[in-house]
C-alpha cells in the first residue's frame, strides 16, 4: 500500500518574488557566479581556494567558500563516501552554491567531487558565464606524498575504503576554465591563474 507521493516535488509550483537576483548583485556592485574546485584529497584545493577568497575579500567582494570537510560536518554529515551518498553530497551542494549565487555572493566551492556526471548536474543550474570549474590537478603520487592527514596510508593499509584514487574513483574533468598543476606551481601562483581568469570574465578586477 502506497500512502504517500513517490514524487516529492509534485504539486509544487515556483512562486514568484520581486526581489530578483540582477538586484541582489547590483547591491554589492559584483557579478556573482560559482568557482567549482575539483580535484583529488590534499591535492590543494582547500588552500588553494582559501587564499583566492582571502584575495576577493580584501578586494571588497562577498564571498562564501563551501568546503568538502567542513560541509560534512553540519548539512551533509549524514553523509558518507559511497557512489550514491557523494551523489547525493554534490547534489546538495550545487543547490546550495545556487541559492548563494542567486542571493549575490561570489561563491568557492571545494570538494572532491570525482564525477564528471555530477559536475556537470552542478555546471547545469547555472549560466555558462557563472560557472568556472577549476581542475587541481595533483598527481595521486603527489598526494599520497603529502597526505596531511594520514588518509592515503589508511586506506593503503585497508582501514578506510572507497578512498577516492585507491579503491574509488576520480573522473578528471575534460574541459575545465581553469586546469591548475599545483603538484608543479605553488599555491599562491595557482590563485594569481584563477584571478586573471576571473579579471578575463569581469568578475574581479
Ligand atoms: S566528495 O567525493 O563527496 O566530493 P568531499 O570533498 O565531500 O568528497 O570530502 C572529501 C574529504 O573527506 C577528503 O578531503 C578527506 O579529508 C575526507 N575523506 C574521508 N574519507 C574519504 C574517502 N573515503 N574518500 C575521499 N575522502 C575522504
Amino acid at each position: 500500500m502506497m500512502d504517500f507521493a513517490l514524487r516529492c516535488a509534485t504539486n509544487i509550483h515556483w512562486q514568484a518574488l520581486d526581489v530578483h537576483r540582477e538586484a541582489r548583485a547590483l547591491i554589492k556592485n559584483q557579478i556573482p557566479c560559482c568557482i567549482w574546485f575539483t580535484g583529488l584529497s590534499a591535492s590543494g584545493k582547500s588552500t588553494i581556494a582559501n587564499l583566492l577568497e582571502k584575495r576577493l575579500h580584501a578586494e571588497g567582494r562577498h564571498t562564501y567558500l563551501l568546503d568538502g570537510d567542513n560541509i560534512r560536518q553540519g548539512l551533509n554529515r549524514d553523509l558518507g563516501f559511497t557512489e550514491a551518498d557523494r551523489v547525493e553530497n554534490i547534489r546538495r551542494i550545487a543547490e546550495v552554491a545556487r541559492l548563494m549565487v542567486d542571493a549575490g555572493l561570489i561563491v568557492l566551492v571545494s570538494f572532491i567531487s570525482p564525477y564528471r556526471s555530477e559536475r556537470r548536474m552542478a555546471r547545469g543550474l547555472f549560466t555558462d558565464a557563472e560557472f568556472i570549474e577549476v581542475f587541481v590537478d595533483t598527481s595521486l603520487d603527489e598526494c599520497e606524498r603529502r597526505d596531511p592527514k594520514g588518509l592515503y596510508a589508511k586506506a593503503r593499509r585497508g582501514e578506510l575504503k572507497n578512498f577516492t584514487g585507491i579503491d574509488s574513483i576520480y573522473e578528471p574533468p575534460e574541459k575545465a576554465e581553469v586546469h591548475l598543476e599545483s603538484g608543479v606551481e605553488s599555491p599562491e601562483v595557482c590563485m594569481e591563474r584563477i584571478i586573471e581568469k576571473l579579471s578575463s570574465l569581469q568578475v574581479s578586477v
